[in-house]
């Protein structure tokens, strides 16, 4: 579209509005609370529009429990794999939830808590999972996420109220279901001596096929069923399929026959999940898959890491330089991954208004990167 800079990222709004609709609506009629897993998407320029359908956010670390209190107005909840002894009291000061790793982190922080009238919990890992991934597993043997069933024979230990799980990513209410079934077998013998319980993230409800209706009566019956407030943090949920990376060519090389467009964006600075995954993005101009397509090209990051390229993607037309590359489904997990390796600028940040005017929010440049280090 005219206007756009390359290479920007681009938040369609109408789209953002359309998941936020779906996941209010959820969280209306299974009566829970959903909030925003600022770890996937902390764009905070549109936090007063995510707030007016969710209900607040969770944080990993202090730098996003701060975002959530000055940008969101919000406490947050937070969950830290390991808590930083410096930071736990401004930490505790700006969060109403707190969910601890471990038991001993809890009894390491529990006055504090407890002074401050704040709601703790304990991470648990329910030891199943559908994620096929290990890197982003976190039932994987050995997972160091979340205390295992052995520890709580006796019971969970006095001044917990909660409980939390996180493992999911983009999964469906099927794998939640068994999900529960493994929860309940090894923690629910706890669940009369606690009054919320976390469910984490990976709830991919605005995916087109989620069977919305199952997740809801899943949700309603655990509540009815164990007396429990429950709440969600999903993260790519809320910007699952709400805008785009464009790129455009900058160089076309040859080598052996192997053509690659050299492009403006580097996929391990600005997706990294493009090579850690990895994956393979849908772009607008080709194809990812359609190899009868006449024309071949691996897309090129402008790093000089070597394999900073995705294999080949297939074209109608001879590809040229200053041609664009839109990159779909570019706003979870990209900006806050985002490095400057290399001294690669940050794509610029705008976001598409429902009227179909194109704003700049934010441009990048030397400043930004000789401001990270010193
Ligand atoms: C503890 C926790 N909660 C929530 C999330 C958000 O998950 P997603 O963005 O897949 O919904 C994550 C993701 O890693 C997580 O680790």
């Amino acid at each position: 579209m005219k206007g756009i800079p390359s290479p920007c990222f681009v938040l369609e709004e109408s789209k953002l509005a359309r998941n936020l609709e779906l996941m209010h609506s959820v969280k209306e009629r299974a009566g829970i609370s959903i909030i925003l897993a600022l770890k996937g998407f902390a764009m905070w320029k549109v936090f007063p529009t995510i707030q007016k359908y969710l209900d607040g956010a969770t944080a990993s670390s202090l730098h996003e429990a701060i975002l959530c209190f000055e940008e969101m107005n919000s406490k947050a909840h937070t969950y830290c794999a390991a808590y930083v002894p410096e930071e736990f009291e401004q930490i505790s000061d700006i969060s109403s939830h707190i969910s601890f790793n471990s038991l001993n982190e809890y009894h390491r922080y529990k006055e504090i808590c407890h002074k401050k009238g704040l709601k703790c919990a304990i991470r648990v890992n329910p030891e199943y999972s559908d994620v096929g991934t290990a890197l982003y597993n976190p039932c994987a043997p050995g997972s160091r996420l979340g205390e295992t069933y052995e520890h709580f024979k006796d019971g969970i230990p006095e001044g917990i109220t909660g409980l939390h799980f996180h493992a999911l990513c983009e999964s469906n209410s099927y794998d939640l279901e068994r999900t529960l079934n493994s929860f309940e077998k090894h923690f629910g013998h706890l669940l009369d001596q606690i009054e919320w319980i976390n469910m984490g993230g990976g709830h991919l409800m605005t995916k087109a096929g989620y069977d919305i209706e199952h997740l809801i009566s899943i949700l309603k019956n655990f509540q009815v069923k164990h007396k429990v407030k429950i709440i969600l943090e999903p993260g790519a949920c809320a910007v699952w399929q709400t805008g785009y990376l464009t790129s455009r060519v900058l160089d076309i090389v040859n080598h052996h026959g192997i053509k690659t467009a050299m492009l403006d964006i580097s996929f391990t600075a600005h997706v990294p999940d493009t090579l850690e995954m990895p994956y393979r993005p849908t772009i607008r101009e080709g194809s990812a898959e359609d190899s009868a397509l006449p024309y071949a090209y691996r897309l090129g990051g402008m790093s000089c890491l070597s394999g900073d390229f995705l294999e080949n993607y297939f074209f109608e037309k001879e590809l040229h330089i200053g041609d664009s590359i839109t990159f779909e489904d570019m706003i979870h997990y990209t900006m806050v991954k985002t490095t400057t390796f290399n001294g690669v600028n940050h794509p610029s940040i705008g976001i598409l208004r429902s009227n179909g005017e194109f704003e700049v929010i934010r441009k990048f440049g030397y400043d930004d990167f000789k401001n990270r280090l010193s």
